[in-house]
């Protein structure tokens, strides 16, 4: 096989993101908003999820694709029960060099040492703003900031390795641009700024919502000066900076102004067992009616390498060009 692992823009196939869940106990305005993810909204039965069992043998045979780094996401990764057991199989695994979640918080003070103790190597929180009134209004009234404070606290504690990652919305949460930075600096913690994206189709997303790159290293540097770092690995999302004269770090996932497709090593696993090879993916490939119907270990592999074979998928560079809609896939859904 001389393509394995390999896509038609000769990218590899590295990061596997295996979303547990589509429920989540938040309701962001630009993820799932409260007036379409209401009480009457279809979300997965319980028997569409994989199961564990299912999700390790899929993800032993990425890890022959070449899958190195695995995130458990959502919706909540945290609202699936014993998730660490999900974990412990996984961390056990040869070839993972890498595991992380991605979480709103609401449950880490109490689960940080669980995940801990099951292998997890880092989280990444979700918080939008120190001002309350702002939070509880972009998280739809679920949660406040001294929760996900103390979340992270915890986790920081027990040993994960914790970034955190701020959507930014403008006229929404752009005020909350220095303080997030000051306070981050001031904890020791990376914290991403990520643009505002068009993502599925509920969050009515408008170009003038979007606070760019330059936007926020401008607003940042006017007061801590910043300079330009490179990336840690191949095909990292967030561009890195530093605070001159310290050691602090923030980063900028720039989806909108400055897209990174071309460096795209991402492969998305849905809940139900769903294979899609672009955030903003209309299709995936369902692997898990064959997982189910007893498929070999080869079948299923040339099923993921054929896939991610002919990806061509560059949705972020292509954003611009022509007024194309599509009927894409739901954050919660395919997992961020
Ligand atoms: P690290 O491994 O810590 O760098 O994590 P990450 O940034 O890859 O993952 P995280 O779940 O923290 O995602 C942060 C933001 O980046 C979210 O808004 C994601 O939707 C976005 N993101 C992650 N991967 C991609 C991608 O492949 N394409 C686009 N457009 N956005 C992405
Ligand atoms: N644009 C940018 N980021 C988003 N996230 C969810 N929806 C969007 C969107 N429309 C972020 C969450 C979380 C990460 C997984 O994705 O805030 O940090
Ligand atoms: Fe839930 Fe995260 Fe989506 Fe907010 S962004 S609704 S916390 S999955
Ligand atoms: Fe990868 Fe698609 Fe995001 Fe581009 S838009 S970086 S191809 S997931």
């Amino acid at each position: 096989e001389p393509n394995r692992g390999i896509d038609s823009l000769y990218r590899p196939l590295k990061d596997l993101r295996i979303s547990v869940t589509d429920r989540c106990n938040f309701r962001c305005g630009y993820c799932m908003p409260a007036e379409i993810f209401g009480a009457d909204y279809s979300f997965l039965s319980q028997k569409a999820l994989l199961t564990f069992p299912e999700i390790h043998r899929l993800v032993g045979l990425f890890v022959k694709l070449g899958v190195e780094k695995v995130r458990l996401t959502g919706g909540e990764p945290l609202l699936r029960a014993n998730i660490t057991e999900l974990i412990q199989g996984i961390k056990g695994m040869e070839g993972v060099k890498d595991i992380a979640l991605t979480t709103n918080a609401s449950l880490l003070s109490e689960k940080a040492e669980p995940l801990y103790q099951a292998g997890l190597d880092r989280v990444n929180v979700s918080l939008d703003a120190l001002n309350e009134m702002i939070f509880r209004q972009m998280n739809g009234e679920r949660s406040n900031v001294k929760r996900v404070l103390a979340g992270i606290q915890q986790a920081d504690k027990v040993g994960l390795k914790v970034k955190v990652n701020m959507v930014v919305q403008k006229g929404v949460n752009d005020t909350e641009i220095l303080p997030m930075a000051r306070y981050f600096r001031e904890q020791g913690h990376i914290l991403r700024f990520i643009e505002y994206m068009d993502v599925g189709n509920s969050n009515g997303w408008n170009p003038m919502e979007v606070v760019t790159k330059e936007e926020i290293i401008r607003i940042i540097g006017e007061e801590m000066p910043l300079y330009p770092l490179d990336a840690t690995y191949f095909g990292e999302v967030a561009a890195r900076y530093r605070y001159q004269g310290s050691e602090g770090e923030i980063g900028v996932i720039s989806s909108i102004s400055e897209p990174f497709c071309g460096h795209c090593t991402r492969a998305r696993l849905s809940a139900e067992g769903r294979l899609y090879t672009c955030l903003f993916a209309t299709e995936g490939v369902d692997l898990r009616s064959p997982l189910r119907q007893g498929a070999t270990d080869d079948e299923l592999l040339q099923m993921m390498i054929h896939t991610w074979a002919k990806r061509r998928d560059q949705y972020s560079e292509d954003r611009g060009k022509g007024s194309f809609t599509r009927d894409k896939i739901e954050m919660s859904y395919i997992g961020g």
